[in-house]
């Protein structure tokens, strides 16, 4: 059986007070969903009073990036050490905002899966084509790319793949039934035991129809993660398309 996970990525939201207030929210709100694994991942400066709230919780944490190095004059970056040591057990890696905002390059990506995995952090890889990209019929071979290459050689049994066209990313539309389901397909083929995860405007309005198409094995949440209610409801809606 396929592992089931869902993980919230907060992004460059909220202020300490808030993420603390919203993780003793989800603490309790979410308690009772044992099968599937949940993961929050707050920006790098909340991790470590979320750790102590959470660490008696079904609630896993992850950073939302790393750097490739271990240590070193590196302004501004963060390693997977120190993602370690205030209890991260997930990494968000080559979201679509760091590939078009900050330029993270494949071979960028491919470094940070390594490097996660060296200090046994899971990877959640997101890859994932732009509009421009599916339009001119591109979208199979850029995502085939983007797993080769941030893939090429390493231990899959640590690594979680979330698929996020960069088109339904924050847009409030998800993509079709029919587009996840082809590019889920497509991506579970290359890749045997390795859960994907689809993320792009995932609501409480499609999340069960999504969860219905068997090759998505979980979500990634932005803006429907930053409420407590939105993102119970989210895991509710896909345990019951999971059940029926
Ligand atoms: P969204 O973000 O749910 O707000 O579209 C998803 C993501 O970027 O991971």
């Amino acid at each position: 059986m396929m592992r089931n996970i869902i993980a919230a990525n907060w992004k460059m939201h909220f202020d300490l007070d808030t993420a603390i207030q919203t993780a003793l929210q989800m603490k309790e709100e979410l308690n009772g969903f044992n099968d599937v694994e949940l993961i929050v991942c707050p920006s790098f400066v909340f991790l470590h009073p979320l750790s102590s709230i959470l660490r008696s919780s079904n609630i896993k944490l992850g950073g939302q990036n790393l750097y490739f190095e271990d240590k070193g004059a590196f302004t501004g970056e963060v390693s997977a050490g120190m993602l370690k040591s205030v209890g991260c057990e997930y990494v968000i890696i080559g979201h679509s905002e760091r590939r078009h905002i900050f330029s993270e390059k494949d071979i960028d990506i491919q470094k940070k899966v390594r490097k996660a995995l060296e200090y046994n952090l899971k990877p959640i890889l997101c890859i994932g084509e732009t509009l421009k990209q599916r339009k001119e019929n591109k979208a199979f071979d850029v995502v085939e790319r983007q797993i080769v290459s941030a893939l090429d050689g390493v231990d899959l049994s640590k690594v979680i793949v979330a698929y996020e066209p960069v088109w339904a990313i924050g847009t409030g539309v998800a993509a079709d039934r029919q587009t996840v389901e082809e590019m889920h397909n497509f991506v579970s083929n290359l890749l045997d035991d390795v859960p994907i995860l689809y993320g792009g405007s995932v609501k409480p309005e499609n999340s069960y129809e999504l969860a219905t198409i068997n090759s998505v094995n979980g979500f990634l949440v932005g803006t429907a993660s930053l409420k407590t209610d939105s993102f119970k409801k989210i895991i509710e809606e896909f345990k019951k398309a999971k059940e029926d």
